[in-house]
């Protein structure tokens, strides 16, 4: 029988390197260093992570509880009447009339397997009666519209994502996956579902993950974080709050996770805290040939056939949103 060693010589020898053992031994003593310090560099980076996360004193919790506010239109019954595969989950600001009904009219129209649904705060102080009695009207007419009394601001955003996903988890808990998806974004509506298929999965997280993320100091940014606020130099892998898909058991644990993390104004980074409490890993969405991120971030020109390969595109307005889904969904299925 041939060991190891000998094989090891042998193959050397045969490819013309003849110098023997030594190399070999230092073969195996570069293979030990290489394996010694990866399991250095993972205890490193292991023990980077506090352990035991101590929840939230009382009355910083509050803020981001959705205990804390109370719903001045709500659905609550959407997913008895429907049962959904998915649910679309969309922030929007009061007075985005145009934004929503773009919405509806492409890719968060009714389907089958989908449900689409609104998320506002209180309309600005001044516009405060008129624009809530043409929300109420809206939400009549369409039954898709949820409002608590915060007040609705970029600041804000994070407590409204809570409160989605507090929402979701109160009266959603069956369906298999939800979106969280921004206004301004157009959604694949057709390979997203196509990619959803299978057997639903849990603890999944999907998007355009951010790994390398960093808190900006500059007060003059928009998004401007306190080392008071975050005091650590980078954040956790995250996902880009422009349009997600997770599994919908995730909204009962984020919220449950939310009692350990300080509200930050950033909802995507925030979310991402809330993971990190709960060992999730964010997952990256790529294509299989040539590894393109399918939750383009980034604005995109509308072009049927690369749309066709995506699962969602930055940056449309109303108007284009209608005008490409028009061209979209008659014409994909030609690509
Ligand atoms: C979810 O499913 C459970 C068990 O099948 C059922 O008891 C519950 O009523 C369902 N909830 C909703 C909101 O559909
Ligand atoms: C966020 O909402 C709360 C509750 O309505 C409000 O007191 C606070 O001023 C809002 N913050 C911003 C920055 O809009």
């Amino acid at each position: 029988m041939t060991s190891y060693p000998q094989l090891w010589t042998s193959l050397l020898t045969a490819m013309g390197i003849t110098s023997s053992w030594r190399l070999v031994k230092l073969l195996g003593f570069f293979i030990a260093l290489v394996l010694s310090v990866q399991i250095l560099v993972d205890r490193v980076t292991q023990s980077k992570h506090p352990a035991e996360p101590s929840p939230l004193p009382a009355e910083e919790y509050r803020v981001i509880s959705p205990e804390t506010y109370r719903y001045l239109l709500n659905q609550p019954s959407v997913c008895k009447d429907k049962k959904p595969f998915l649910v679309f989950m969309v922030p929007v600001a009061p007075l985005e009339a145009a934004a929503r009904e773009a919405i509806r009219k492409t890719w968060g129209a009714p389907r089958q397997d989908t449900l689409t649904l609104f998320y506002v705060g209180l309309p600005e102080e001044g516009q405060r009666s008129r624009s809530q009695k043409e929300l109420e009207e809206e939400s009549r007419k369409h039954a898709d519209i949820i409002q608590m009394n915060f007040q609705d601001s970029y600041q804000n955003l994070t407590i409204k994502t809570m409160m989605m996903m507090n929402w979701l988890a109160t009266h959603c808990p069956n369906v298999s996956y939800a979106m969280k998806v921004d206004a301004d974004i157009f959604v694949n509506v057709f390979y997203l579902m196509r990619r959803l298929g299978g057997s639903p999965r849990q603890g999944f997280i999907t998007g355009s993950v951010i790994w390398d993320g960093k808190p900006r100091r500059d007060i003059n940014s928009k998004w401007h974080v306190s080392e008071e606020l975050y005091p650590e130099d980078s954040f956790p892998p995250y996902v880009s709050g422009a349009g997600y898909v997770f599994s919908a058991d995730l909204a009962a644990r984020i919220s449950w996770a939310s009692r350990f993390v300080r509200m930050i104004p950033l909802e995507d980074v925030y979310v991402g805290l809330c993971l990190r409490v709960l060992g999730v890993r964010p997952v990256y969405s790529r294509s299989l040939l040539f590894l393109r991120n399918l939750f383009q971030i980034q604005n995109l020109e509308y072009d049927r056939c690369t749309f066709n390969k995506l699962l969602i595109a930055n940056g449309f307005n109303p108007s284009q949103l209608l005008h490409s889904w028009q061209d979209f969904s008659q014409g994909h299925s030609s690509c």
